[in-house]
C-alpha cells in the first residue's frame, strides 16, 4: 500500500518519490510504467501544428458542462452547469462556462455589432465595435451567477451534484471599458436618481435597469474574457458585466443603453428573479448576490478515490458584497467548524478557493462549508433563510450546502435540520 500521511509527505521530495515507488513495488509485484520503455518515450508525439487551437485532452473529455432534461421545455430557452466539482483554483475557462440563454445564443460578427446610448443624454450615439475597443480598458476579475443558481434545494435536497445544485456560476477576467466612460462620453445626466436601462440583440433582449449608482460604480462593457474574445454564448463581442449582481443583469450582444428617471419594471425584474414570500407578496430589486460557498470535492460526482490518510477538502466561496475572508468547514453537519485555508486572499466580487487539508478515518461525515464576508455576512443555513423567505422561493438561494459521504467515500446531496 502506498503511505501517503502528512508524516511521510512532509519528509521532502526525494524521499517521497522513492518510498511511493518502493511501496507500489512492494505491493503489487515490478510497475511496468517504473521498469519498461513507453512508447511516449520511444516515438515523437503530435506535431506543432496538429491543434492551432487546443481541446482538452480527451481523457479530460467528462469536464464538461451538462444539463439537467426537465428543468426547462427546450434548449434555446434553457440553462447548462459549469462542472465545478471537476475544476480547481477559481478561473472558469470559457468552454465548460454554464449557460444560460432566453432565445438560444446569435452569432453576431463584430462589423455588425452597433450600441446605441440614448434617452437623457446630451449626444445620443451609435457606437461600433471598434469605436468601443478605442477608450481606456480596464481587466478584472468577477464571478457571474444566475439568481435561480440552488433554486431547485428550496424544496429539499433535490439534485446529487454540486455541478447541478451550484453550477450556474462562472468566474472569468474581463477586460473592457467602464460603463461610466461611456455615460460621460455622451454627456449622460447622471443624477442618482436616474437608471440606466439595458438590452440585447436577441429575441428575448432580456431587458433590465440598473440604479445610477452601480452603472458608475464598477460595470463594465466587456469584450474579452480569459484573455480572448468573449464565446459567442457568453455574449460574442459584447456583454455587460455587473459585478456582485445577479447573472441576468449582465445582458449578452449588448446593444442598447438607455438613461431613464425610473426604472423599467420589465419581465426580468417583476415576474422573474424576484422571491415570492410566504405572505405571497415579493421582495423588490434584490440584485446583490449575498455570499454563498460550496464544497466541490468530496462531492456526489467527485467522491473519494483512495482510502483513509490525506483528503484535500476543496471548494469555493463568494460574495456580491466583496471579499470573501473567511470559510469554515464542518465534517459533522455543522456542530463543529473549522477555519479553512484560503488559497489567497478574496478578490472582491470573484471566486475564492479554499481547502480543508485533514486526516480521514474512513468515518461517515456530513461536510458543510460556510462563508464570511468582508461585511461580517455570514452564509446561512438551509432552515435560517426558510425563516426569513419562507419557501416559495426560487431564486437567491444562498443557504450552507450539506454532502454526506459513506465509509466508501461516496457523496450524496443530503439536508440536516
Ligand atoms: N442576456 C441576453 N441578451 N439574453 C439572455 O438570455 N441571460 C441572462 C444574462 N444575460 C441572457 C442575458 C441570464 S439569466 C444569466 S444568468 C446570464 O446572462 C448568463 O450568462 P452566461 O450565459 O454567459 O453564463
Ligand atoms: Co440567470
Amino acid at each position: 500500500m502506498i503511505n501517503t500521511t502528512r508524516r511521510n509527505l512532509l519528509r521532502g521530495g526525494a524521499l517521497i518519490t522513492a518510498g511511493l515507488a518502493t511501496g507500489r513495488a512492494m505491493a503489487n509485484g515490478p510497475d511496468p510504467l517504473i521498469t519498461e520503455p513507453q512508447d511516449w518515450a520511444i516515438y515523437t508525439g503530435d506535431g506543432v501544428d496538429a491543434t492551432p487551437y487546443g481541446m482538452p485532452i480527451e481523457y479530460e473529455g467528462g469536464v464538461i458542462r451538462r444539463n439537467v432534461p426537465w428543468l426547462t421545455a427546450d434548449t434555446i430557452s434553457s440553462i447548462n452547469f459549469t462542472p465545478i466539482h471537476a475544476l480547481d483554483g477559481t478561473i472558469t475557462p470559457q468552454g465548460c462556462a454554464f449557460e444560460r440563454h432566453h432565445s438560444g445564443a446569435i452569432a453576431l460578427r463584430k462589423e455588425d455589432y452597433r450600441l446605441m446610448v440614448n434617452g437623457l443624454v446630451e449626444t445620443p450615439s451609435v457606437f461600433s465595435y471598434f469605436d468601443l475597443e478605442r477608450f481606456p480598458r480596464e481587466t478584472h476579475v468577477y464571478f457571474c451567477e444566475c439568481a435561480a443558481n440552488t433554486g431547485m434545494e428550496w424544496a429539499g435536497a433535490q439534485l446529487n451534484g454540486a455541478q447541478f445544485t451550484h453550477g450556474m456560476i462562472h468566474n472569468m477576467e474581463y477586460v473592457g471599458v467602464p460603463l461610466r466612460t461611456l455615460l460621460f462620453e455622451v454627456g449622460a445626466d447622471i443624477s442618482l436618481k436616474n437608471w440606466v436601462y439595458v438590452e440585447g440583440a436577441d429575441a428575448s433582449s432580456n431587458g433590465r435597469s440598473i440604479p445610477m449608482e452601480k452603472a458608475l460604480q464598477d460595470c463594465l462593457i466587456a469584450f474579452k474574457a480569459n484573455g480572448e474574445g468573449l464565446r459567442m454564448e457568453h455574449g460574442y463581442p459584447v456583454r455587460l458585466v455587473v459585478p456582485g449582481w445577479e447573472g441576468n443583469m449582465w445582458v449578452k450582444w449588448l446593444r442598447r443603453i438607455e438613461v431613464i428617471d425610473r426604472a423599467v419594471e420589465s419581465r426580468e425584474e417583476t415576474s422573474k428573479y424576484t422571491d415570492v414570500l410566504e405572505d405571497g407578496t415579493a421582495r423588490k430589486w434584490t440584485w446583490v448576490m449575498d455570499a454563498k460557498s460550496v464544497i466541490t470535492s468530496p462531492s456526489p460526482q467527485s467522491p473519494i478515490s483512495h482510502g483513509t490518510g490525506s483528503l484535500v477538502i476543496s471548494g469555493l466561496a463568494w460574495s456580491g458584497h466583496g471579499k470573501i475572508t473567511r470559510v469554515d468547514v464542518s465534517t459533522d453537519g455543522g456542530k463543529n467548524w473549522t477555519i479553512a485555508r484560503l488559497d489567497k486572499q478574496g478578490d472582491r466580487k470573484a471566486l475564492t478557493r479554499f481547502y480543508l487539508d485533514m486526516e480521514w478515518d474512513g468515518g461517515e461525515m456530513l461536510l458543510q462549508s460556510r462563508a464570511i464576508d468582508e461585511t461580517n455576512y455570514v452564509q446561512p443555513t438551509k432552515s435560517q433563510l426558510r425563516q426569513l423567505r419562507g419557501e416559495n422561493s426560487i431564486y437567491h438561494n444562498n443557504c450552507i450546502q450539506t454532502w454526506y459521504v459513506n465509509e466508501q467515500g461516496q457523496a450524496e446531496n443530503v439536508e440536516v435540520s
